[in-house]
């Protein structure tokens, strides 16, 4: 096993060597661009573990781990379209820097490379490879539906909300890990374990998210913070809000979550200290420990040594920690 470091090493050389230049460039500009800018490099950094947890060197998940980050990348590409986000990774978002089209179909020419990246496979491990990859490409495409449909939704519930978060984000956090599975050729039992360790840590990180788009630090986050109070979005946050609120508190963050106002500091500021009070900030908290021990538990499951096991555990504690 590697240092994550190196890991995420690995796949940013990796990159550089595979996006060269192509022509037309203002199809292939914005793909080097969004990659460029890096990134926590999350997903690959896990199914390269995955691979060597089950024992298997991590260059043979390498097509894989690309893949899952590329498509990643375009996932960011749609979703900063769809929530009119300005800033990516501290950076100009490429909607802003080029233009809607142009983020439309360097993201769609991105999906398509990720699925080229599986070609090199043999035939068992690519079909298993593509097979989880289709389910999980959709499904992200069904949680973010859901997290658009939620914005002008007032009646949106936790579980809902639960089950968003799992499609747009979990799913993939599983599938990455899944893929280091099956690259390694592990058994199946393993490879359902390391899936659900993914999709609860990847809960847990939405949660996150959802709490550092309000709360992080805007010099370090990499992100316009308050982006999802700006769009209505139905977070964790809020629908704990409003649960705890008091009726007069309930009437106030409904009213601020149905205005559009020009200049949206003081609807973010009010929020955020509606967040606090009501004792939402303390509640998402909670839940990002929840999952995360969630995950921890499946640890169980596996059929691995003990150190690997405590590699994973360390690795997830980490993340629940993480400010960017
Ligand atoms: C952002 O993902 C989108 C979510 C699912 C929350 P990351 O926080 O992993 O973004 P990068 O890749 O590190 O920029
Ligand atoms: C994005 O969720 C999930 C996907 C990109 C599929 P967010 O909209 O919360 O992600 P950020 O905060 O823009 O990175
Ligand atoms: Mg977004
Ligand atoms: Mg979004
Ligand atoms: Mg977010």
């Amino acid at each position: 096993m590697q240092a994550i470091a190196q890991y995420q090493e690995m796949v940013s050389a990796h990159f550089n060597s595979l996006i060269a230049k192509r022509e037309p460039n203002n199809l292939y500009e914005p793909i080097r661009y969004i990659l460029s800018l890096g990134g926590k490099r999350l997903r690959p950094v896990l199914t390269l573990m995955a691979a060597e947890v089950f024992d298997v060197d991590c260059q043979k998940a390498l097509a894989a781990a690309t893949a899952v980050e590329v498509f990643h990348n375009f996932s960011l590409i749609h979703d900063d379209i769809m929530d009119d986000a300005p800033l990516r990774r501290g950076n100009e978002t490429v909607h802003e820097k080029w233009n809607i089209n142009t983020g439309i179909l360097s993201g769609d020419a991105m999906l398509i490379l990720a699925y080229q990246y599986f070609e090199g496979y043999e035939p068992v491990i690519f079909r298993d490879l593509a097979k989880l990859f289709s389910k999980t490409a959709l499904e992200v495409c069904e949680g973010q539906q859901y997290d658009v449909d939620f914005e002008t939704r007032e009646d949106v519930t936790i579980p809902e909300y639960l089950k968003m978060i799992e499609f747009k984000t979990a799913v993939l956090v599983g599938a990455a890990m899944k893929m280091g599975a099956i690259v390694a050729e592990t058994s199946q039992e393993n490879a359902d374990a390391i899936y659900d360790f993914g999709l609860n840590l990847g809960i847990a990180f939405q949660l996150q998210d959802d709490y550092l788009d309000a709360f992080g630090d805007p010099k370090t986050f990499g992100k316009q913070v308050g982006g999802d109070i700006i769009e209505n979005k139905k977070t964790y946050l809020y629908l704990k809000a409003m649960e705890f609120a008091k009726p007069d508190e309930k009437e106030q963050l409904l009213h601020l979550f149905s205005i559009q106002p020009d200049d949206n500091t003081d609807k973010i500021n009010s929020v955020k200290e509606m967040f606090h009070q009501t004792g939402a900030s303390a509640a998402t908290q909670t839940a990002i420990q929840h999952y995360t021990f969630k995950a921890l538990e499946t640890l169980d499951k596996m059929h691995i040594s003990d150190d690997k096991k405590k590699l994973l555990k360390a690795f997830g504690e980490n993340l629940m920690n993480r400010n960017v």
